[in-house]
């Protein structure tokens, strides 16, 4: 776009963002910087510097299972969200899959006709939901849910601690290997025992075919309920993995990427290059999933029209 297109566009509109974000930024760390000046605040930061004993898990470190799970949730939730945003986005489906009416998949109905958004939205879904449910388990059998509940009232005193750390831009110590920080263990909590679930209970809720059989909870459970409620989860996931890989990058990448790609607590290059290999996985499949490929693999479960 030239400078002449832009200026007369509706985006320069939304230019004073830029310079209001900057004096916001300013003058947040400037205010943090002088709380931690007033000796009171000092001595509560000391007092509370950042990490609640109570989120320490038995045994320091990461099992490797879990490993496997960040890294096929990362790799899952990409196509959830750009399959969610092709919802969104597309006027006109270019294609749609109708279920093949058979075995034990067979109703007195003929199953409904989806877009081919919704049948690729709807199918990474459920390898996503698989994948929590696994988590889930795993995550309580193991103990591993100690690291990531709040478990003390400590907690909130040292997850403000650490805001007022960060926005000072002298970021409290890290040590994730044996317990995460109050703030991120709040990030963490939110994400796994509110965002997904409410993801989840309001997709289903608009699901086609579900849809229909979830009639009777209009009253309660409107449709338009859900559909007002997913998006913004959207975004919320959007705004926590931003800030997670900015933080997870700008605290000690490497040794941040070798305790979840690697498990190990050192300064080896693996938990890098294990992460560089999940990013080209990555890419491989945005390239690979294409509309005639995505079209090919919804045509093995049901009928591809145009
Ligand atoms: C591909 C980009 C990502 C990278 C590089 C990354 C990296 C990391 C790292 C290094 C840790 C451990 C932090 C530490 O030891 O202090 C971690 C933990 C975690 N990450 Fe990510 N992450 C990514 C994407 C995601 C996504 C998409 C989600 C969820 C939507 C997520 C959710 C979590 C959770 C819940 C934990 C805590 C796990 C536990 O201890 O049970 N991450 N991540
Ligand atoms: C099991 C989990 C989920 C199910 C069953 C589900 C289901 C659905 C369905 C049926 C729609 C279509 C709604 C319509 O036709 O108007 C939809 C839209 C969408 N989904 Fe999901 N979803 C799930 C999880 C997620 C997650 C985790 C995200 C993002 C992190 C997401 C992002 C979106 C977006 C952006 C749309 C478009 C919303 C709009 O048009 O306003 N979904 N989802």
């Amino acid at each position: 776009m030239s400078w002449a297109a832009f200026r007369s566009s509706k985006w320069f509109r939304l230019v004073w963002i830029i310079p209001a974000l900057l004096v916001a930024f300013v003058a947040v760390v400037l205010l943090a910087n002088w709380l931690r000046g007033i000796p009171a605040v000092a001595d509560f930061i000391e007092q509370y510097p950042g990490r609640d004993p109570a989120n320490e898990a038995a045994e320091p470190g990461f099992p490797a299972w879990l490993a496997w799970q960040h890294a096929l949730n990362a790799f899952l939730i990409l196509f959830v969200i750009k399959s969610g945003l092709l919802i969104r986005t597309t006027k006109r489906p270019a294609a749609y899959w109708t279920r093949n009416n058979t075995g034990l998949l067979r109703t007195k109905n003929e199953p409904v006709r989806i877009s081919l958004n919704h049948w690729f939205h709807v199918g990474i879904d459920s390898l996503w939901l698989i994948n929590g449910v696994v988590f889930y388990v795993l995550l309580f059998v193991s103990g591993q849910w100690v690291r990531i509940v709040p478990r003390s009232w400590e907690a909130f005193p040292h997850a403000v601690s650490v805001a007022i750390q960060y926005a000072s831009l002298n970021w409290p110590a890290e040590a994730g290997w044996v317990n995460y920080n109050a703030l991120q263990v709040f990030a963490y909590f939110a994400t796994v025992f509110i965002a997904a679930p409410l993801a989840i209970i309001t997709g289903l809720r608009m699901t086609p075919g579900l849809a229909e059989r979830w009639k009777p909870l209009e009253r309660i459970y409107p449709v338009n309920l859900a559909r007002l409620l997913h998006f913004p989860i959207m975004i919320y996931f959007l705004l926590f993995i931003f800030v997670h890989v900015f933080l997870v990058l700008t605290t000690g990448a490497i040794n941040n990427l070798n305790h979840m790609y690697a498990i190990r607590n050192d300064e080896s290059w693996l938990g890098l290059i294990w992460f560089g290999v999940s990013i080209v996985v990555m890419a491989v499949a945005w390239v690979a999933l294409r509309p005639s490929i995505l079209s090919m693999i919804a045509g093995l479960g049901g009928k591809v029209r145009r």
